[in-house]
């Protein structure tokens, strides 16, 4: 049974350091995203399967009050199930639990699509990542 987890900024468990400790170092995700890393201020939403991680994404309150929203990952076992849409439903509702106005986010053209359908408008384009962002 599926089920999602918030891990705040700054709360890491080793339940955290187990399920997502590898994953930052695999070399496929990585491939996909070069940038992923922890950092202090991100908060994790994660999603699992038991104890397995099927898909996690990131968003970071910045001190200007704009959310970014990133990091997202879904396993190929189970993409096209709508985790990373439940994981920005999650990244979205927590935004806006904090008062949060702005939303950005810099994204691949994967995730770039479902942003866009939620009412997110392009600012930036650099290669192949767009800098997109919604007003809530
Ligand atoms: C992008 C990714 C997170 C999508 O995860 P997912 O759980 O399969 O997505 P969902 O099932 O929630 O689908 C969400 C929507 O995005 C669309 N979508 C999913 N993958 C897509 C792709 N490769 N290209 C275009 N649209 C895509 C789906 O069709 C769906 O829209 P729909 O309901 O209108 O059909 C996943 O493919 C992934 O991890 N890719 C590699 C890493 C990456 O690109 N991350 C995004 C960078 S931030």
């Amino acid at each position: 049974m599926a089920h999602l987890v918030h891990y705040p900024a700054g709360h890491r468990d080793d339940r955290f350091w187990i399920s997502m400790g590898p994953l930052f170092f695999d070399k496929k995700i990585k491939r996909d995203l070069p940038y992923l890393r922890d950092d202090v201020g991100k908060h994790w939403f994660i999603v699992f399967d038991d104890k397995t991680v099927v898909g996690f994404a990131a968003v970071e309150i910045k001190k200007n009050g704009v959310a970014l929203i990133g990091s997202a990952w879904v396993s190929d076992a189970k993409r096209g199930r709508g985790v990373y849409k439940s994981l920005t439903d999650a990244r979205l509702d927590f935004a806006k639990s904090r008062g949060i106005k702005t939303v950005r986010a810099t994204c691949l053209p994967a995730s770039a699509a479902e942003l866009l359908k939620r009412g997110f408008a392009e600012v930036s384009q650099i290669g192949k990542y767009r800098t997109l962002e919604k007003s809530l």
